[in-house]
C-alpha cells in the first residue's frame, strides 16, 4: 500500500470504482439472501470473494514478503480463496477502498474466535485435532500466541519464536527444571519441547505424547526399556517412567526423583518388615544401593529378581 503514491493510488480507487458499484449490488443482493439464511458467514455468495490477486493490488507488500513464500500460499490453489480463507470475503473491503470495517482483521477477533478460523482447516489434521480438549485452549491460549501467518520469525511451522524460548516466556518453571544439573538436553537443541508434548492437545495427562501403540513416549527414544520382560518390574508398565523419573531434569543423577536410590526403592517396598527378605538384605547391608545387585530394574528376560 504504502508504495502507491497518492495520485496513483487515486487513478487506482478510481478505477475500480466500477467494479464497486457493480460489487454494491451483488452485496446488498447477498445481504437479503442472508437474512433469510441465519447460517450466516458461511452461507455467504461465493461471489464475495475477489480472489488474492486483487488483495495483492493495495496489499503488495504483505503477499510478496509474507505469504507467497509461506506454507499458506497453498491455500490459493484449487480454487481456494488465499488471502480471504482467512480474512473471509473481501468485495466490501476493496469496494470501500480499504475499509477496515468490512474485513475480517485478527487484531479485533478474540482468542476464540481466531482460534476456530484456523481450526476450520486445521480442526482435522492429526496433530491438531484436540485442541479443544487442550489446557492450551482451556486456558484461553490460542494458535496465534505461538504461530503468525505473517510475521513467524520461525519460518518452519510458522512459529512467533522457536522452543524452548517460546515456551519459556509461559512456563518458567519448566526452564529453571532444564537449567538442573541432571536434564534432557533440550537447551542445547538436542531433544524439543514437542518430541515429548504436543502442545495442541492429546488424550493423556499433561498434553504428554503416545507413541502410536499407545505406549509411553519415553520408548520412542529408550527402546531397550520397552520390553516386553519376561519379568517386568510392574511399576514401570503401571504407573510410568515418571513414578521414578523426573523427565524435565533433577538435581539427582538419571534424573531421579530422590537423591538415594535405596529411598527411592524403599518408597515402595517397606524394609525390613513386610520387604524383601532375601539372603542379602540384612541391615548392616541394607544401605548398599539396591541397583548394584538388582542392576535390571527396568526388567528382565533372566531374573525374577532383576539381577541381570
Ligand atoms: C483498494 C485497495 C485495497 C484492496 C484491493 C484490499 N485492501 Fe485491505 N486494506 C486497504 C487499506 C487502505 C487498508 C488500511 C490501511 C492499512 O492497514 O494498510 C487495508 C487494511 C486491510 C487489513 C487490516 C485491517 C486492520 O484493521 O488491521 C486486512 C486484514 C486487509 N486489508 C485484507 C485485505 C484482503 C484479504 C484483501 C483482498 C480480499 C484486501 N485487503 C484488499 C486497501 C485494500
Ligand atoms: C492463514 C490465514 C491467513 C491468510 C491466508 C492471510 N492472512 Fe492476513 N492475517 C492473518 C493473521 C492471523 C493476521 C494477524 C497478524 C499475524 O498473526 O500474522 C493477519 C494480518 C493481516 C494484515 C494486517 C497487517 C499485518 O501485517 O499484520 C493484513 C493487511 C493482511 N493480513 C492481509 C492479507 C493478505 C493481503 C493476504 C493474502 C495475500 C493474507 N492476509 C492472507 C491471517 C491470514
Ligand atoms: C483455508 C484453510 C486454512 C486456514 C483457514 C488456515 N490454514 Fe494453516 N495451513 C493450511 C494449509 C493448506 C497448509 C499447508 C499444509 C501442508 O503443506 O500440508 C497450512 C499450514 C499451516 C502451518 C504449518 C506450517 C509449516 O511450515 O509446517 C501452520 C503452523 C498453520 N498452517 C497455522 C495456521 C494458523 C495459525 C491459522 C489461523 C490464523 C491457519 N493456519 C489457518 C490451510 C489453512
Ligand atoms: C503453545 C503453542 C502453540 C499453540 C497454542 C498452537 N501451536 Fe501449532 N505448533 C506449535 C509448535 C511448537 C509446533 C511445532 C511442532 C513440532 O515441532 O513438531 C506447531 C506446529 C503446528 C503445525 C505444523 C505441524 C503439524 O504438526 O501439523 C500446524 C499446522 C499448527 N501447529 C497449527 C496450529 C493451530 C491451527 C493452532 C490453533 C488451533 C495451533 N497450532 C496452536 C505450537 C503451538
Ligand atoms: C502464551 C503462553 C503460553 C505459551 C507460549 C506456551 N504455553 Fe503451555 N500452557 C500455558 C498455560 C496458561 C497453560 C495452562 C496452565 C498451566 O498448566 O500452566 C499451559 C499448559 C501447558 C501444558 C499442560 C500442563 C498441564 O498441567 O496439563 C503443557 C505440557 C504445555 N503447556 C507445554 C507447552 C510447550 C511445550 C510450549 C511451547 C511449544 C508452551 N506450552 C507454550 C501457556 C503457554
Ligand atoms: C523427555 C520428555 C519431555 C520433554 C523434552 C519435555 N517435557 Fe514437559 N513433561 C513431560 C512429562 C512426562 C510430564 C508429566 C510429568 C508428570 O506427570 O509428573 C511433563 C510435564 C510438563 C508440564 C506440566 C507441569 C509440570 O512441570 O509437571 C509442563 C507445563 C511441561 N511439561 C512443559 C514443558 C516444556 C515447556 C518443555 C520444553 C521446554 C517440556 N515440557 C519438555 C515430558 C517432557
Ligand atoms: C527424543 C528422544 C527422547 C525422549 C522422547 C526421551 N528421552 Fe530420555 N534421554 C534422551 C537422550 C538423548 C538422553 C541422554 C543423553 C543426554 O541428554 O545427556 C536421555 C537421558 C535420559 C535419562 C538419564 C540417563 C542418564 O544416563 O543419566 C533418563 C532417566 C531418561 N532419559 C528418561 C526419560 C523419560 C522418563 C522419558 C519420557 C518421559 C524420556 N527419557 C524421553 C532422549 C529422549
Ligand atoms: C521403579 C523405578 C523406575 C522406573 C519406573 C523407571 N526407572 Fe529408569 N531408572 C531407575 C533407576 C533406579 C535408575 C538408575 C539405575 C542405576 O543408576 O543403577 C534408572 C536409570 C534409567 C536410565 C539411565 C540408565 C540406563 O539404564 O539406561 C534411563 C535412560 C531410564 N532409567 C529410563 C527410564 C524409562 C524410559 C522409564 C519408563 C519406561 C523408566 N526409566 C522407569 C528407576 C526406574
Ligand atoms: C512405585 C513403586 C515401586 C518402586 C519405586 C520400586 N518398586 Fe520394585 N516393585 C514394585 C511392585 C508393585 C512390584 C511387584 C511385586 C510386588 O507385588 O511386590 C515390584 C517388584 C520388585 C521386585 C521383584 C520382587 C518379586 O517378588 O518378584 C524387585 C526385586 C524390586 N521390585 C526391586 C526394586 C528396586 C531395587 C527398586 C528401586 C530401584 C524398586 N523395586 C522400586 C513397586 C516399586
Ligand atoms: C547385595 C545384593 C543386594 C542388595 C544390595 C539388595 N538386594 Fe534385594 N535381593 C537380593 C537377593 C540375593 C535377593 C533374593 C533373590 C532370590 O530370592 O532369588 C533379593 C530379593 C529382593 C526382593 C524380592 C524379595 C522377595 O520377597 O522375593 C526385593 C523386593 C528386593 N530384593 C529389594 C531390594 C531393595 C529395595 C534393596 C535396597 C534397599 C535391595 N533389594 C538391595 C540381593 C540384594
Amino acid at each position: 500500500m504504502e508504495k502507491l503514491t497518492g495520485r496513483a493510488r487515486l487513478i487506482f480507487i478510481l478505477n475500480i470504482t466500477a467494479v464497486s458499484l457493480w460489487l454494491l449490488g451483488l452485496a446488498m443482493a447477498t445481504d437479503t439472501a442472508s437474512q433469510s439464511k441465519p447460517s450466516g458467514a458461511q452461507a455467504k455468495d461465493s461471489s464475495q470473494y475477489v480472489g488474492s490477486d486483487t488483495c495483492r493490488t493495495c496489499h503488495e507488500d504483505v503477499y510478496k514478503k509474507q505469504f507467497e513464500s509461506t506454507t499458506h500460499f497453498k491455500t490459493t490453489l484449487k480454487d481456494g480463496h488465499g488471502c480471504e480463507s482467512c480474512h473471509g470475503p473481501g468485495a466490501a473491503h476493496v469496494e470501500g477502498g480499504g475499509d477496515v470495517s468490512k474485513i475480517i482483521s485478527f487484531k479485533r477477533l478474540s482468542r476464540q474466535d481466531a482460534t476456530e478460523r484456523c481450526l476450520s482447516c486445521h480442526g482435522e489434521a492429526h496433530e491438531q485435532r484436540r485442541f479443544a480438549q487442550s489446557s492450551h485452549d482451556s486456558n484461553d491460549v490460542g494458535c496465534l500466541d505461538c504461530h503468525s501467518p505473517h510475521h513467524a520469525r520461525e519460518s518452519q511451522h510458522l512459529l512467533v519464536q522457536k522452543q524452548p524460548q517460546l515456551c519459556y516466556g509461559c512456563h518458567t518453571s519448566a526452564q529453571a527444571d532444564f537449567g538442573k544439573p541432571y536434564h534432557h538436553r533440550v537447551e542445547e537443541g538436542l531433544i524439543r519441547c514437542s518430541d515429548c508434548h504436543n502442545v495442541h492437545g492429546t488424550a493423556t495427562l499433561r498434553q504428554v505424547r503416545a507413541l502410536p501403540s499407545g505406549d509411553f513416549v519415553c520408548y520412542k527414544c529408550h527402546a531397550d526399556k520397552q520390553g516386553p520382560f519376561v519379568y517386568e518390574h510392574v511399576p514401570v508398565k503401571t504407573e510410568g517412567c515418571s513414578s521414578c523419573h523426573i523427565p524435565h531434569g533433577s538435581t539427582n543423577p538419571r534424573l531421579l526423583r530422590v537423591s538415594q536410590i535405596n529411598l527411592l526403592c524403599l518408597q515402595c517396598h517397606t524394609f525390613p518388615t513386610q520387604g524383601p527378605v532375601g539372603p542379602m538384605h540384612n541391615q548392616s547391608q541394607k544401605y548398599q544401593a539396591c541397583t548394584m545387585c538388582h542392576v535390571a530394574i527396568h526388567g528382565s528376560n533372566f531374573s525374577s529378581v532383576f539381577f541381570k
